[in-house]
């Protein structure tokens, strides 16, 4: 995820550019930069860092120019360093890009082979060289540069949204849109475009939200917009009355909230570029172990991970025993380095952290590779510590999580996991290429399986209301959602500050069941799946002792409701699938309870997002 702002008019638009960046830092804070046109000539500015260093860099040595671009990073290819950072320029185009464009190896390729030369590791540079040699002999009608923009974009496969410029056509702006956010923002004799409103809603009121398939050119008086097929279209602008604080949030009245919603981009982000349908496999590159490695010599996979991190870890090892038969053991990372770990040069290691900064979870992998273990890590922040000290690194897209209750970083990490596990699974037999296939096709409807999830919150109201007063939660769950129970309590605990604790269903009568009256609310996670029927008897005994139940079930499952008090639905999915699906309801009930509690949802007392000391 990145932030982006762009600008045409009669101002000198770089410190209007830089507020816009402000404002967008919450996407991406790796490295920022800004270009502008002046007198014909584009200059580029950058900074490694956050956008302070670009700030004080541009302020030193102001640069004029009444068209111009800016770019917030959140490094996806290539390391967060200035010479990644955007706007990336290639002969008289420079771009700034959101979104991860999965064929720019064969295009990074096809572009060399006629001399053109890389500056960057980047994804988006090829965009400027497309631009840039299509200018040369643009195609169609219209202005030459949204022409020589259409034909870059024909051969692009992936995320984007694009804005670029070029010193041969001051006169506009073009930009582009698919699958990544764009805005163009309207106003008497300028014009804008953003990744997001709050960027330039000091300016402007009237938005117009791109649609996928959209480019625009803008004028200083006028913006031109045009549908996928290249056609003239209409496109009304709407008004937008939000104040700036809650625009940063998208209207969300938390971080958390957004991020929840959040969670279908992000993970289509995560499995984009990484599934192969027709081979029903994985593309993994980035975890280059030795050849065989996987098949031949591999026998103990060790995660180590804290928080939620940990909890999508367990979940991985009913992802890698069930669909790859590799002995799988997890631990707390906190643990895991004072134990003997039993790990060796047989031994992959997942380290599975959000920030990739946690103290206790670097220490478990430096303690793993000392035993001669190969380290993987599942991680959202490019070059943070953990990325770098692993030996490979599958970075998770989630973006910049901003709540310190984690939900789009968890959901991403499982996406991860399962596109690890059948990777390994493919590499060991122990999936054909028919099972991967179904497997794979399932996966990619998983985001709009949630993005009915999240369209449906009203419930979670009511719940809030009826209760919120009480003093302590159970979460029950088995097998692989078993986890699930355990991440359900543990966002409850965080951001609501009820207790709850979270149990194996199967343990419940050896224990738990003592403290269950009508005041020790239970919430069970019962999709139908092979242990539905045990699940469903632990059921029947939590309603003969008088408690009561919150079920999260599948559509259809209509024995639930003589059990439950409450029904929260989840579509059928397939059980390896299934936690990705049966967390989205705890997250919005622990949300909605919090909320109705008048807690801080988004920065919980005691907590924090990095926690760098053991
Ligand atoms: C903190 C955060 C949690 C997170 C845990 C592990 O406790 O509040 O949300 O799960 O650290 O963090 P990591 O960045 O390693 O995933």
């Amino acid at each position: 995820m990145c932030g982006i702002v762009g600008y045409i008019g009669p101002r000198d638009c770089g410190p209007l550019l830089l507020d816009g960046l402000r404002r967008l830092e919450y996407r991406g804070y790796d490295s920022a930069g800004i270009a502008l046109i002046d007198q014909g000539k584009i200059n580029v500015r950058r900074a490694e860092g956050k956008l302070r260093n670009l700030e004080a860099a541009f302020y030193r040595e102001p640069m004029p120019g009444k068209v111009g671009i800016g770019h917030t990073r959140w490094a996806t290819h290539g390391r967060p360093c200035e010479e990644n950072a955007h706007p990336h320029r290639a002969g008289s185009v420079v771009v700034v890009h959101n979104g991860i464009i999965e064929n720019h190896l064969a295009l990074k390729k096809e572009l060399q082979s006629r001399g053109r030369v890389f500056e960057s590791d980047t994804d988006t540079e090829i965009i400027a060289h497309l631009i840039d040699e299509a200018l040369a002999a643009p195609q169609g009608g219209g202005h030459p540069l949204h022409a020589a923009l259409r034909m870059a974009l024909a051969r692009l496969e992936g995320a984007y949204a694009i804005v670029a410029l070029s010193e041969e056509h001051p006169d506009v702006i073009v930009a582009a849109r698919a699958h990544s956010p764009l805005v163009v923002g309207l106003a008497d004799g300028e014009q804008f475009a953003a990744s997001d409103v709050p960027a330039v809603m000091e300016h402007t009121r009237n938005f117009v939200f791109l649609d996928d398939g959209d480019t625009a050119v803008l004028y200083a008086d006028r913006v031109d917009f045009f549908d996928g097929e290249g056609a003239a279209a209409v496109r009304e602008p709407k008004r937008i009355n939000w104040d700036p604080v809650s625009a940063e949030k998208q209207g969300y009245k938390h971080f958390m909230l957004k991020e929840i919603h959040e969670q279908p981009a992000r993970i289509a982000d995560t499995l984009r570029g990484r599934i192969d349908l027709e081979n029903g496999n994985v593309e993994l590159g980035e975890v280059d172990l030795p050849e065989g490695f996987i098949r031949d010599q591999l026998k103990h996979v060790q995660v180590v991970a804290c928080g939620t991190s940990y909890h999508s870890g367990l979940v991985g090892r009913y992802l890698m025993e069930s669909l790859a038969r590799v002995h799988t053991s997890v631990d707390l990372a906190s643990e895991f380095r004072y134990a003997s770990p039993v790990v060796d040069e047989n031994t992959l290691c997942i380290a599975i952290s959000q920030s990739g900064e946690t103290a206790d979870t670097l220490a478990a992998l430096r303690e793993a590779r000392r035993n001669g273990a190969r380290v993987v890590a599942i991680c959202n922040v490019m070059e943070s510590t953990i990325a770098r000290e692993s030996d490979f690194v599958i970075y998770t897209h989630a973006g910049p999580e901003i709540g310190v209750a984690s939900t789009k970083a968890f959901t991403t990490q499982l996406t991860a996991l399962f596109l690890l596990a059948v990777w390994v699974g493919r590499q060991r037999g122990t999936i054909d290429g028919a099972r991967g296939q179904a497997l794979l096709t399932e996966a990619r409807h998983i985001p709009s399986v949630i993005e009915g999830l999240v369209s449906n919150d009203e419930i979670y109201l009511q719940i809030a209301k009826d209760f919120s007063h009480a003093r302590s939660f159970l979460f029950l769950g088995r097998g692989i959602n078993y986890p699930i129970a355990l991440e359900g309590a543990l966002k409850l605990k965080e951001i609501s500050y009820i207790h709850a604790e979270g149990y194996a269903s199967g343990e419940m009568k050896h224990g738990p069941i003592a403290l269950i009256d009508d005041d020790f609310p239970i919430v069970v996670v019962a999709p139908r799946s092979k242990t539905y029927e045990k699940t469903f008897s632990n059921l029947e005994e939590v309603k003969a002792r008088g408690g009561r139940v919150i079920a999260v079930a599948t559509e259809g499952d209509t024995d639930i409701e003589r059990h439950a008090d409450v029904v929260l639905r989840v579509p059928h999915v397939s059980e390896e699938l299934q936690p990705l699906v049966t967390v989205i309801p705890l997250q919005l009930l622990s949300y909605y309870i919090a909320d109705f509690k008048g807690t801080d949802v988004d920065q919980p007392r005691n907590l924090a997002k990095s926690v760098t000391v053991e």
